[in-house]
């Protein structure tokens, strides 16, 4: 098992890539906390990860809310004792055209896509560096490093959260903690559901493998850059996106 014994913090695992992570996660052998501020889902995947025989307990937070997000972290350090893993997934889109764009949204998702970010890092680092080694990873997207009509708030997020991963690759590798992000390009959950269809079919037109993502396929990529493996990738965004960024 390739995370035997490691805590894993999941924010976003109620649904898709998240949910999706939570599962291999647990089947590796990690104990894994879901983090999600819908509490009749976030409740349910947890407990039929139980079920399954899996650890893994369910939080409600809106990682938009830093008290919020430091009492859960608080949390999952008195259950479990340590902190190996976290993955920044939660995130939100409200598309629309620049012209269109309310104030109001572009703020909604930059709250989610980039203070949450900030708020579930900053709370996790002290634990990591007490421990000396931590695994972080952020979830960018091709539409923050390319740029997506109708995304400017999400884009602009995404990019943000380059940013920030690089800047804190940078600032704590020397205490041992590996801070990586991946780049997904458009991946079969709930958030790509509302992509009008034409806009579908024309972008599967332009990804050399010819079709959308699986959740797995992104899920895989944390798990990786979770694990012990990736001991000397540090930094870096790995775009899993079937080649549409090339
Ligand atoms: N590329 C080029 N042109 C595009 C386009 C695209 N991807 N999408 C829309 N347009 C064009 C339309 O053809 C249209 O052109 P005309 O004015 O010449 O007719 C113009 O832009 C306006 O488009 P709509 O008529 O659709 O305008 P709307 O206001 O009804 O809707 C929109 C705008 C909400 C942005 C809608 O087009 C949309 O949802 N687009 C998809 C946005 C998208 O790709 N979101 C990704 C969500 S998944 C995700 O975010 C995960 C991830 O990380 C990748
Ligand atoms: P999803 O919409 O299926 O799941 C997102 C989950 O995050 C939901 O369970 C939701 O309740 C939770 N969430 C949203 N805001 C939250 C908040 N403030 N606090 C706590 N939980 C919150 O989305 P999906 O597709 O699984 O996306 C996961 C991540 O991957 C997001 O960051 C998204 O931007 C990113 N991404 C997704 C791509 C795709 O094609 N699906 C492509 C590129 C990036």
């Amino acid at each position: 098992m390739r995370l035997e014994g490691k805590v894993a913090i999941i924010t976003g695992a109620a649904n898709g890539l998240g949910l999706e992570a939570a599962t291999i996660f647990g089947r590796e052998g990690a104990k894994v906390a879901l983090v999600d501020y819908d509490k009749e889902l976030g409740e349910k995947r947890a407990n039929e990860l139980i079920a399954s025989g899996f650890e893994a307990a369910y939080y409600q937070v809106n990682v938009a809310e830093q008290s919020e997000v430091q009492s859960m972290v608080n949390s999952v350090k008195e259950r479990w004792g340590k902190i190996d893993i976290l993955i920044n997934n939660a995130g939100i889109t409200r598309d629309s055209m620049l012209l269109k764009m309310d104030a109001s949204d572009f703020q909604k998702v930059m709250d989610v896509n980039v203070n949450g970010v900030f708020h579930c890092t900053q709370a996790v680092v002290p634990h990591m560096i007490e421990q000396g080694k931590g695994k972080i990873i952020n979830t960018s997207s091709v539409s923050g490093v390319y740029g997506n009509v109708g995304q400017t708030n999400y884009a602009a997020s995404k990019a943000a959260v380059v940013g920030m991963t690089k800047t804190w690759a940078k600032e704590f590798g020397r205490k041992g903690i590996n801070v990586n992000a991946v780049a997904p390009g458009f991946i079969e959950t709930n958030m790509v559901a509302t992509v009008p269809d034409k806009v579908i079919q024309s972008l599967i037109q332009v990804i050399p493998l010819q079709r959308l993502g699986q959740p797995s396929d992104i899920a895989n990529a944390y798990l990786y850059l979770a694990s012990d493996e990736s001991d000397y990738v540090n930094g870096t965004v790995l775009h899993v996106d079937g080649g549409i960024m090339m």
